[in-house]
């Protein structure tokens, strides 16, 4: 497996970048917008194709660069769903798995910090956003805050993996790099509670300052969503509830781009193919599955995916690839449901 741990000096994130293989598929957690160029470098020179980009937050202290590195890479952003982010391409749950080629992380929902905390498990190593950190935890004073929550993600979820499993945080200030959770029950000063009352009254006397950046990283994190009104200037986009006229329609291939789990949990617009987002290149291209579709039936290609951001994407791939009738069903399943368009499971 290919792990990199990567650094922000000015905020002290941790990254993390990973992959199967060199050549392979690449995920990366918690990237920060002035070190995306980096990011890039290394996974070109590790021959790795970027698919997702994940943060594990809310970040309140630097701007995330999931939004650059879909714009530059075409990668899937994900985050939890309890995440109040305008728009990312997935959205995780407790009991999910984020998956790349030959990489899967389990997922677990760790509030506290913030409501939309989440956790992923690989095999020996856990990445603990700011939930747990090293001799420390996260801040539970700043808007979704909840230290009462945060006891229970700690206490119940994490501290309950192997002593050995490897604790990888998103940030440190004082220069570790990883831990282990036996480490951390034993000698964190936060974790040694007799209760969760003590803990909630613990954090509750911590009186920190606001971070730096908060008033303009929390802003800008809000608003990751790729801007989609370009692609339904070009006339490229269909309202949910147009699209609920269309199902049935001989002239139209409803094309689904998520990934079969989501499918599975959330179900299919009827009638409608698979073609994953990560194969997408060679789909539209000629010769590919969805060109000759489009170029021997006739048909127009409709793409959806959960909100209409991977569809955006896929839209201008499959024009770029001449597929003139290519379009998506603007916000996705999500707006979908919203209008009332009916589901098979
Ligand atoms: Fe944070």
């Amino acid at each position: 497996m290919i792990f990199r741990q990567l650094f922000d000096s000015v905020s002290g994130t941790y990254t993390y970048l990973l992959a199967s293989r060199r050549g392979g598929e690449a995920l990366i957690i918690d990237p920060v917008l002035e070190k995306v160029e980096r990011y890039l470098q290394l996974v070109s020179e590790l021959e790795l194709k970027l698919v997702k980009a994940v943060d594990t937050h809310l970040h309140h202290d630097h701007i995330t660069g999931l939004g650059a590195l879909r714009d530059r890479t075409h990668c899937i952003t994900v985050m939890g769903e309890m995440s109040k982010v305008d728009v990312v391409s997935m959205r995780l749950a407790e009991g999910d798995r984020l998956g790349i080629e030959g990489i899967g992380l389990d997922v677990l929902h760790t509030p506290g910090h913030t409501v939309d905390s989440y956790s992923f498990v690989l095999g020996d190593r856990v990445f603990t956003g700011d939930t747990l950190m090293i001799r420390g935890t996260g801040r539970t004073d700043l808007e979704s805050g909840d230290a009462r929550a945060q006891y229970d993600s700690i206490f119940n979820k994490l501290l309950k993996l192997p002593d050995e499993t490897l604790v990888y945080p998103a940030h440190d200030y004082k220069g570790d790099t990883v831990s282990t959770i036996g480490e951390e029950k034993a000698f964190n000063p936060r974790l040694q509670v007799r209760s969760v009352d003590e803990y909630v009254e613990l954090m509750r006397n911590l009186h920190l300052p606001n971070p730096k950046m908060m008033d303009v990283a929390v802003p800008a994190n809000m608003r990751v969503g790729l801007p989609q009104e370009e692609i339904a200037r070009r006339g490229w986009a269909v309202a949910a509830t147009e699209a609920k006229m269309l199902v049935g329609d001989p002239g139209v291939a409803l094309v689904d781009l998520r990934e079969r789990s989501e499918r599975e949990k959330y179900g299919v617009i009827p009638g409608s193919l698979h073609a994953p987002y990560t194969e997408l290149q060679e789909n539209v291209r000629p010769g590919g599955m969805l060109h000759e579709l489009a170029a021997a039936t006739g048909k127009r290609v409709l793409f959806y995916c959960a909100f209409g951001e991977r569809s955006a994407m896929a839209v201008q791939a499959a024009q770029d690839a001449g597929i003139t009738s290519a379009c998506h069903i603007q916000g996705g399943l999500d707006a979908w449901n919203k209008a009332g368009g009916p589901i098979a499971r």
